[in-house]
């Protein structure tokens, strides 16, 4: 169970969004998720980020368990089962670590492939809604904007928008306000970033990955 909620907390998440190749998963190891020193979950089934992989669901939790007892800075990931029972089953287990006084980044990607529509899994709901006070920083991504809940685009606090053809931008122009000429316009790596300090293009410089 959660526990130790701050109510003081801000909304931390982030919603990531681009065709394919636009350079989301760059953009989140290069700029948005710290190297080191944190106590981080990720859905990676895509095996895109730096980070202990498990494909087993008993290995996954003793390792979690034994992590977030041990008080230290952890990145432990799914790459095992990609459906939406097992994803339920992943945001479960981190909302059963989440505690108030620390962060806990949970980084989920590629959403669509989830089959959610407009409905957002039991325990996914409790950490994008409840999580902020207990230390939560969701941050999801996709590249069909249109096959994910709505309010994964307007609940995060930060939204990055990269490339999109025509009728994604135009839907995200009405969920973002962004103007969906500049989204087309964007070129791979190359973001807008909506934030509590406004919006501003941002981009990532290409790095070679090798999980
Ligand atoms: N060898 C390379 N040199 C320079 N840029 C590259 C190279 N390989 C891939 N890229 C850039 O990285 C992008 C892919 O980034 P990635 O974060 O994997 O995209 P996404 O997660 O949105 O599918 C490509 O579209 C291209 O712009
Ligand atoms: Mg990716």
């Amino acid at each position: 169970m959660a526990k130790n909620p701050d109510t003081e907390r801000s909304n931390r998440h982030c919603f990531v969004a681009a065709k394919t190749g636009g350079g989301k998963s760059q953009l989140m190891r290069n700029e948005l998720i710290p190297k080191t020193g944190i106590r981080a979950l990720f859905w990676d089934v895509d095996t895109d980020h730096k980070c202990t992989r498990f494909s087993d669901r008993g290995a996954f939790l003793r390792a979690l368990k034994s992590a977030d007892a041990s008080g230290k800075p952890f990145r432990i990931g799914w790459s095992g089962e990609d459906n939406p029972e097992t994803f339920e089953w992943f945001c479960r287990a981190a909302w059963a670590v989440l505690d108030g006084s620390r962060e806990t980044w949970i980084v989920c990607e590629e959403m669509a492939d989830l089959g959610m529509g407009q409905k957002m899994p039991d325990f996914f709901r409790k950490l994008m809604v409840r999580g902020r006070k207990y230390g939560a920083i969701v941050i999801t991504t996709t590249q069909r904007c249109q096959e994910v809940p709505k309010a994964l685009i307007t609940q995060p606090a930060n939204r990055y928008i990269g490339l999109h053809e025509d009728q994604d931008a135009r839907y995200l122009e009405r969920a973002t306000g962004l103007k969906a000429a500049e989204i087309e316009a964007l070129k791979p790596l190359t973001f807008w970033h909506k934030g509590p300090e406004g919006t501003q293009k941002i981009s990532t410089k290409y790095r070679k990955f090798t999980p």
